[in-house]
């Protein structure tokens, strides 16, 4: 990897940081040059992100699905920081399970985290963000895009993560304040929730033979290669991208 430093003087918080695409798009952002928040609910390995990227980083704890952690947090970043220029909603959880086979409390769960987290995090951020303006990421999929029979409430939570970012972008477009707002749809990725749904399935291997079958790439996707688009998205380079759907997977939705 190789850095340019096209985030000098930015700050970023990133949701879901401790693991996974939140724990690769807080490394390249620090590479970047931007002083990345860590956040997540996993103290232990959220704080062991932060540690790792030296000053640079710090670890907040913040549960998405709680409005008043998030206050909390942006409450702590206006007198410490001052102001937030980037918030990447990654946080996210995948239950498998059709419409048949989902309980309702885990379709409620999937929303909460997936959905109703980024919701909280696009309407308080505003305040932080002005008068500078600034980029929120929201991590959709591209099962925000295609349906899959057995991904009923992840397909639900982040199809809405899909228009609720277009909406988000309209409303803070019209204030002419410079907030944008952009969603990201990966294809399967490596990362620890790829190995938390195969522990969900009778036959992992097929159901990992199945993944890669699906992009006609030829394999699955890796964690830089979403930390790219991110470091675009939160980058004065894309000034002009709002309420865009960035799909990086492999040709899976095609
Ligand atoms: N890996 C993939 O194949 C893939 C593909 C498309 C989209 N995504 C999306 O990317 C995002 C990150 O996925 P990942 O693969 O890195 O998963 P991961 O399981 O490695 O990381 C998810 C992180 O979210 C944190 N988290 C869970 N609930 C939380 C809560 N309530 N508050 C704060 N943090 C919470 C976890 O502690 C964990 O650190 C998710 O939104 C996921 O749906 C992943």
């Amino acid at each position: 990897m190789t850095s340019s430093a096209r985030l000098t003087g930015k700050i970023a918080l990133v949701t879901g940081a401790a693991s996974g695409l939140g724990e690769a798009i807080s490394r390249r952002f620090a590479a970047e040059g931007a002083r990345v928040i860590i956040a997540d609910i996993d103290e232990t390995a959220g704080k062991a992100v932060a540690a790792s990227l030296g000053s640079t980083a710090r670890f907040v704890r913040l549960d998405v699905t709680d409005e008043n952690s998030w206050l909390g947090v942006f409450q702590d970043l206006k007198a410490q920081e001052g102001r937030l220029d980037v918030l990447v909603n990654n946080a996210g959880i995948t239950t498998m399970g059709s419409i048949e086979s989902l309980s309702v409390a885990g379709f409620k769960n999937m929303l909460e985290i997936d959905l109703v987290g980024v919701f909280i995090g696009c309407k308080h951020v505003a305040a932080l963000m002005r008068p500078k303006g600034g980029s929120i990421i929201n991590m959709s999929s591209m099962c925000g895009i295609r349906a899959q029979a057995d991904l009923a409430g992840y397909n639900a939570a982040k199809a809405g993560v899909t228009l609720l970012t277009k909406s988000v972008a309209l409303h803070y477009a019209r204030q002419r304040d410079g907030i944008r707002c952009n969603s990201i749809h990966p294809g399967a990725i490596h990362t620890p929730i790829l190995e938390k749904v195969m522990a969900q399935v009778e036959d992992p291997k097929a159901l990992l033979a199945s993944f890669e079958a699906g992009h006609p790439i030829g394999r699955l996707g890796r964690p830089e290669e979403i930390a790219a688009i991110a470091l675009y998205l939160a980058s004065d380079e894309s000034a002009f991208a709002t309420g865009g759907e960035f799909v990086v997977d492999g040709g899976s939705s095609l």
